[in-house]
């Protein structure tokens, strides 16, 4: 599908809500490989199928709606980073993007770190067996409680976020008699070319220290006189869904800018900089996001020159992609329930899930692609909105796609790319019943996330 200013003038059904022209795509039959997951085609009856099993099995066995995850993808895709960044630097799955003991059993196994931002992905982590020295613990909050469970649990680098937090993570390992290897993180004050609600590092936002005015100098000087402190480097991430290269290039300059300064003041050289997550992955055919190795590339140029530049030896890169490891390796199935054409606007498509199991496009006006899974079809293109069935107008899946136009009750549809930030941001709004993950891999699925039943949504209502 591609998005434009029509050039004969908009034909009315067509002009989609944010007054562009969505051409369908000459075929919707044909799957474009940039939104779907490695293993993922259509089997000779046309039926979608995701490594080797067809959707139209997994529905059955599994039901709608439901993630399926394709797990030869997500181990390609942490290959992928970490080939890419190589045995200097290290790279930490953003745990926050979709996190499940399985997956951490897969990023153990890969030989990926992994980063976490609160108590609940810190006994996930723990629980399934990651080391804790190659976890991170994030957070613009962290409780004293959680502070006290990273710290005696022996995690690898605490990430502080403000001046309080210093102080009160000092404080707790200097009470279990140790010394916690800690980054701060900066706010580099970039504008990430994103939505304002993912966007990280300009100055008027929550999270980390501004090295704007010197504050983060003083963070610095704070955590380095503090003996419950090691203090092992700097970390800033901008933002999340990011295809321009350039504010990482900026921030990666800034965080090197403040090693040096601390070089001067203090003759102390820090070992490590992260430079966090935010590569944006490809929702539509429109998307171009950039390779594991280009981007290790260009953030590898860019700090070894500043480095140069600056006279110092340079530091191990860090970095935490989420969205971009898992992000791509699942799709949502889901069951049409009702078809209504609205004469003169578009069909809407109501389906068995909705902003329950995929918040995104309420939440950021994010754009996904839809396809008919349980068979081809060779009827005209329709115009058509995904909706759920929440008990709201702004209950969106996909805001604009085509399917084709025979499209009926009972056909499933799947919406690839929601492996990150769908099950991991999913409700119980009008007490829908989360949907399972389901691993699939060689002609074997497994659920890794069961579906919820009303009989854990009463469990938990005790009144
Ligand atoms: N590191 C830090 C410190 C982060 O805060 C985040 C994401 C990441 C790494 C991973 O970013 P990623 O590579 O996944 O873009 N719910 C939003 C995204 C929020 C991201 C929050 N932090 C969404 O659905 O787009």
């Amino acid at each position: 599908m591609s998005r434009s200013a029509h050039p004969a003038g908009p034909r009315h059904a067509d002009v989609v809500s944010d007054g562009h022209y969505l051409a369908p795509a000459d075929d919707l039959n044909v799957l474009d490989e940039k939104v779907w997951s490695r293993t993922v085609t259509r089997d000779e009856h046309g039926a979608l199928t995701v490594g080797g099993l067809t959707v139209a099995r997994l529905a059955e066995e599994f039901g709608t709606p439901a993630y399926f995850l394709d797990e030869a993808d997500f181990r390609a895709r942490c290959r992928a980073w970490s080939d890419a960044f190589g045995p200097g630097a290290d790279v930490f799955y953003a745990g926050k993007a979709f996190l499940s003991r399985a997956v951490v059993r897969w990023l153990k196994e890969e030989g990926l770190n992994l980063d976490v931002c609160s108590g609940g992905e810190l006994a996930t982590a723990l629980d399934a067996g990651m080391p804790a020295e190659r976890i991170a613990f994030h957070g613009n909050n962290k409780t004293v409680e959680e502070i006290e469970r990273a710290v005696a649990a022996g995690v690898g680098r605490i990430v502080l976020d403000s001046f309080q937090e210093i102080v009160r993570v000092a404080h707790v390992a200097q009470g279990l008699g140790k010394r916690q290897r800690v980054q701060i993180r900066v706010t580099v004050g970039v504008e990430a070319h994103t939505h304002e609600f993912i966007a990280t590092a300009h100055e008027d936002q929550k999270f980390g220290i501004a090295l704007a005015g010197g504050q983060a100098a003083e963070a610095v000087r704070r955590a380095l006189t503090l003996d419950g402190l090691e203090l092992v480097g700097i970390h800033s991430h901008i933002g999340s869904q990011i295809f321009d290269m350039a504010g990482f290039e900026v921030s990666a300059r800034r965080v090197v800018q403040l090693l040096a300064e601390v070089r001067d003041e203090h003759g102390v050289e820090l070992p490590e900089i992260d430079l966090g997550g935010g590569l944006g992955i490809a929702y539509t055919s429109e998307d171009d996001p950039r390779e594991p190795h280009e981007i290790a590339k260009s953030l590898g140029d860019i700090v070894t020159r500043e480095c140069e530049a600056a006279g110092l030896a340079t530091p191990r890169i860090s970095v935490e992609p989420g969205r971009a490891i898992v992000g791509p390796t699942a799709f949502t199935l889901y069951e049409v329930g009702t078809v209504k054409p609205l004469e003169g606007l578009r069909t809407y498509v109501s389906v068995d899930g909705g902003m329950s199991d995929n918040i995104r496009t309420a939440l950021y006006d994010a754009e996904y692609s839809v396809a008919l899974a349980s068979r081809t079809s060779d009827a005209e293109p329709m115009l058509v909105r995904v909706v759920g069935k929440h008990c709201e107008s702004g209950d969106i899946v996909v805001k604009d796609a085509y399917l084709p136009s025979d499209l009926a009750p009972g056909d499933l549809i799947a919406v690839p790319a929601t492996g990150a930030y769908c099950r991991s941001m999913a409700s119980n709004y009008n007490h829908a019943l989360r949907p399972p993950v389901v691993a699939v891999r060689d002609g074997e699925a497994r659920v890794i996330v069961r579906r919820e039943t009303e009989e854990d949504l009463l469990r938990l209502d005790v009144g």
